[in-house]
């Protein structure tokens, strides 16, 4: 059996064998030797095929493709196959569909339709999964186990009768008394109070707004179910596949928030995440970024695997665009600078039939002849020179906090403004960093912050007492630290902090806002220095230093943004969004007061810069992005072109350079 990860940078896809004549199996070993494909992720939506019915397996075609790909040298990321249930399933059983707000049943003819807690589905899944670790625990082209898909992508939340049970379990484990929990959830109002377990229903289609504390506590619940389901699968490969690590791909994407994945991590041994470009995006390169520094702080640090991306176009978005030339390698490689260590594709060959026939694929509809198959092998020959860095990690010296709790909790409803993306402050304040060649980590608010010589708390509206000491801790042993408006609003339990916002941070920061002035998407507010967006707010500074004020409106001559010196350290308060150009001298005075130097200095606005450092060197990643070309300088040997560097290196529009350093 293999180890897992390998020393090598590994490239990969997803692979459906089962959609094709076992005449094209051959091909496709050979065609994965030529663009240096070293794993596949096998059998993913496989299960009709593999138990065409109850309790009848048919192993025969995948011992076939395992044997044939063990003999090519590719390594197998095996997929317990149980994200889509088979027709037979749903139609003898069709208590495992899931069910929207609504109470309408989610019908099977498209993919994961299955209810996160049906005792049935779990029943089902895991004895195909029992046959799958008995069968290929020995096999030497097994590498990994591959635990269902994208957990919650389609099937999340579920509001059947059976979540509803489970909610109510889990409730009890909470709150261990309706007291506790009425107390919790704020019951006094609009006459809620529960006095019997059984009254308590999933947060379905109501008249009007559901109480916000059911709301948060239903997506928690949700994301645990789907995790209970997840170790359930896992025990059975612990029992009967002990040895072989275990992933499941999580979707650290902007648009996808079901899952907090940082209870997720302690159930997989690697860490692995999807990652699409989305058109409609502002900022889709920057996006592209912070969800890479999400995945690693969720890996620890440590390297990351990047399960599925696109060599081209997808099919989901209303225009889907094909990827410029170039652009299927720069891609890739910009996950790798920022802590990837594996790159794959969904999916190896691109489908003849089905949903996915127009996404994009290694192996395209015109074949292997092709200018997009000869990117990957190119890639391929890349991969090859920069095993040497695998095992290394991200430099870092910014945090910016990351809390899917907060993140549910500041999405409603009935807030002070709908308007509000939890993430816009965090996106915004990362491009600006990012911009100027400063890598940040994206972290969860119970991460160590020691390291950290700036912290930024960015709209984490909903946090713990425990959380925010580590905050206030963080600024007295040195670190510049960043608070933007709406964050340390409320408890666990949604209750606001009262006294004055922001109440967890007020001590800290040494203002008090007596009452919020939101913005619209297209309102702004002159500052004395720039303009503020999205948010604006009646700040006293109590105990700190005007930085900047309102310069008109309501608020004319009140704090816009402060300073409070604490420890040796210091406190900031950014009660409005600043545009990008006040937001960033803001940035770089934080920056130099932190003693945090860019990975290269001087940056090109488009040019992407991170350093990965291991026990032997230092790798430059330098990402070109923009139409013009950039000379930077470096030294080293670039192991994208292998050439020498001395001094300087010539970056072509789209290319990428990475350098060991010396
Ligand atoms: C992912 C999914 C893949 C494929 C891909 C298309 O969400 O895991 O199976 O559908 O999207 O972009």
């Amino acid at each position: 059996m293999r180890a897992w990860p390998t020393k090598t940078l590994s490239l990969g896809g997803d692979y459906n064998p089962e959609q094709w004549p076992r005449a094209v199996w051959d091909d496709d070993v050979t065609l994965m030797q030529r663009a240096n494909i070293s794993f596949v992720s096998l059998g993913i939506f496989s299960w009709s095929w593999l138990e065409p019915a109850k309790g009848e397996y048919e192993f025969e075609w995948l011992d076939t493709i395992m044997d044939k790909l063990h003999a090519g040298g590719i390594a197998v990321d095996l997929a317990t196959a149980t994200a889509t249930p088979p027709p037979w399933l749903s139609a003898a059983h069709p208590e495992i569909l899931p069910v929207d707000v609504l109470g309408h049943t989610l019908w099977p003819g498209s993919r994961q339709s299955w209810c996160p807690t049906s005792p049935v589905f779990r029943d089902y899944a895991l004895a195909l999964t029992r046959q799958l670790a008995a069968r290929y625990h020995e096999h030497p082209a097994l590498a990994m186990w591959h635990v269902s898909n994208e957990y919650a992508c389609h099937n999340l939340p579920c509001y059947c009768d059976e979540c509803a049970r489970h909610f109510r379990s889990w409730l009890r484990r909470r709150y261990e008394s309706l007291e506790r929990l009425n107390d919790a959830w704020g019951t006094a109002f609009w006459s809620q109070r529960y006095t019997a377990w059984e009254q308590i229903l999933p947060t379905r289609h109501s008249t009007t707004f559901n109480n916000p504390t059911q709301v948060l506590d239903y997506k928690r619940f949700s994301s645990d179910a789907l995790l209970d389901f997840m170790r359930a699968e896992r025990a059975v490969l612990d029992e009967l596949s002990p040895g072989v690590p275990v992933t499941t791909n999580f979707m650290t994407l902007d648009h996808f928030r079901h899952l907090d994945y940082n209870a997720w991590t302690p159930t997989v041994d690697v860490v692995s995440t999807d990652h699409y470009i989305v058109d409609a995006l502002e900022h889709p390169r920057s996006e592209l970024a912070f969800s890479g520094d999400v995945t690693r702080a969720l890996a620890g640090g440590a390297p990351w695997m990047l399960m599925e991306h696109s060599t081209s176009a997808v099919n989901w978005q209303p225009t889907n665009h094909a990827k410029a030339p170039g652009q299927t390698i720069r891609d890739a490689l910009a996950h790798v600078a920022r802590g990837a260590d594996a790159i794959a594709w969904f999916q190896w060959r691109q489908s003849r039939a089905g949903s996915e026939k127009f996404h994009s694929a290694v192996v395209p509809h015109a074949g292997p002849e092709t200018a997009r198959f000869r990117e990957v092998e190119q890639l391929g020959r890349i991969a090859g020179r920069l095993g040497e860095l695998v095992g290394s990690r991200v430099e870092a010296r910014v945090a910016i906090l990351h809390d899917y709790q907060a993140i549910w909790a500041s999405e409603g409803p009935c807030l002070p403004s709908s308007e509000l993306d939890a993430l816009e402050a965090a996106r915004t304040i990362h491009r600006l960093l990012h911009d100027r060649g400063v890598t940040a980590d994206v972290v969860h608010p119970g991460a160590d912050l020691s390291s950290y010589a700036v912290v930024v708390v960015p709209q984490l509206y909903l946090v713990t007492d425990e959380h925010a000491d580590a905050v206030s801790a963080a600024a007295s042993a040195g670190a510049q630290v960043l608070v933007t408006y709406f964050s340390g609003i409320s408890d666990e339990h949604d209750h606001v902090r009262l006294g004055g916002y922001p109440g967890a941070f007020r001590d800290l920061l040494g203002v008090r806002v007596e009452e919020f002035f939101p913005l619209g998407p297209v309102e702004t507010v002159a500052l004395t220095d720039g303009t503020g967006g999205w948010w604006s707010e009646d700040v006293q500074a109590t105990d700190a230093t005007v930085v900047e004020s309102y310069a008109a409106g309501p608020l004319v001559g009140r704090p816009a943004i402060t300073r409070r010196d604490v420890g040796t350290g210091s406190a900031w308060y950014l009660s409005t969004l600043p545009d990008d150009d006040r937001l960033g001298r803001l940035l770089d005075t934080l920056l130099a007061a932190a003693g945090v130097e860019p990975t290269v200095a001087g940056l090109p606005v488009g040019v992407e810069a991170t350093r990965r450092r291991g026990d032997d060197g230092s790798w430059l990643f330098l990402l070109n992005h923009t139409d013009l070309t950039h000379s930077l300088a470096a030294s080293g040997h670039d192991l994208v072109a292998d050439t020498a560097v001395a001094g300087s290196v010539e970056l072509a529009p789209g290319a990428v350079a990475v350098i060991r350093e010396t």
